[in-house]
């Protein structure tokens, strides 16, 4: 009994790690241990004997029980020790930079938007990406057999539910809203089955609305040129007529090229004019449809924000906007 208390002491005080404390547990009070060994010399004592050789044995368990677990805790406070020392933050350390990340080219290019309008008086309203075919189409005075509302062009939801295709239902949400008069404009996420160098399934748009009393053609024209000229820089601007069903008359807009400069490229498909906007005089269908009484005119617009953003900074693929690539990002800082 002695020599296995020896041969435990000299264990013991060689154990560093847990998995040695496990090992030992085994070695003396596993099933087959050496204690347990013990337990099985008794059977050939008399009495006397067995009762003494009992009580040693249970005192031997004891110690190496009472041992082991000090020891235990022994390796955990140490452990514990090491790794606060490791782990210990100097606070003295100057700070990390944080990253600091740019603003979107699309983004970019809306505010740029907005604070054009907002200077001219315009408030800025937003509207729903997921719309009823009414405020897409009907309000909008598109009838049913127009080919905008084909399966091939929309995205549908159901029946009455789809993604829009325009910003133009964002007009019937705010005059069905607000009482006349009303100038806002409203840009947002736009969806159509299209995809190509030019055209993304997702894209922005910029709608406008300027609702008053003896609104002319006229106010289309001065607010819409100055608006191209403070954007693109001082540019050509030409209006030519148009046929959009909510608004009559209808024209679009031409800037001159500002690639070519008017002389004529692959851009403006050697015409010297870019397209970049469809507008017109609400129609009186519109109007009537939101309830807005017979004294009361104006006019609409619409533009593609991915196109604005292309001809001002000369990107010639919209796929850019979307894969975040941090190296043409940065770009617009
Ligand atoms: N909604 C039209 C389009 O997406 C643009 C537009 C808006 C035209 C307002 C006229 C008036 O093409």
């Amino acid at each position: 009994m002695y020599h296995i208390k020896k041969e435990f002491e000299a264990l013991i005080a060689d154990a560093k790690t847990e998995e040695d404390i496990k090992q030992i547990k085994a070695k003396f009070l596993g099933k087959k241990g050496k204690v347990s060994e013990l337990f099985k010399q008794m059977g050939g004592l008399g009495d006397e004997q067995k009762k003494e050789f009992g009580k040693n044995i249970n005192k031997l368990k004891q110690y190496i029980e009472d041992s082991l677990t000090n020891k235990q805790t022994q390796i955990k406070e140490i452990r514990k020790k090491e790794s606060l020392e490791k782990e210990s933050i100097d606070v003295t350390l100057p700070a990390r930079r944080g990253f600091l990340g740019s603003i979107h080219p699309i983004t970019k290019t809306i505010i740029e938007i907005e604070d054009i309008f907002k200077s001219m008086g315009f408030d800025v309203e937003t509207g729903y990406e997921i719309e009823f075919d009414r405020y897409n189409f009907e309000m909008l005075n598109i009838p049913k057999e127009h080919p905008a509302r084909d399966m091939q062009d929309t995205f549908y939801i159901n029946d009455n539910v789809l993604l829009r295709t325009h910003t133009s239902p964002t007009q019937i949400r705010v005059m069905e809203s607000k009482k006349p008069p009303v100038m806002f404009i409203s840009p947002g996420k736009v969806y159509r089955r299209d995809s190509d160098i030019t055209h993304s399934p997702m894209f922005h748009q910029v709608e406008g609305l300027l609702i008053d009393k003896d609104i002319h053609f006229s106010d289309l024209k001065g607010v819409l040129s100055d608006f191209l000229k403070i954007f693109f820089g001082d540019v050509p601007v030409r209006f030519r007529p148009s046929y959009f069903p909510f608004t009559e008359p209808s024209a679009e807009v031409d800037i001159g090229c500002i690639i070519c400069g008017g002389k004529g490229c692959r851009v403006c498909s050697n015409t010297g004019y870019l397209e970049v906007l469809g507008c017109g005089m609400v129609h009186p269908n519109v109007l009537k449809n939101v309830n807005y009484p017979d004294e009361y005119n104006g006019f609409a617009f619409g533009l593609g924000v991915e196109r604005f953003a292309m001809l001002k900074y000369g990107i010639d693929n919209i796929k850019l906007f979307f894969e975040n690539d941090i190296r043409f990002l940065k770009q617009f800082s």
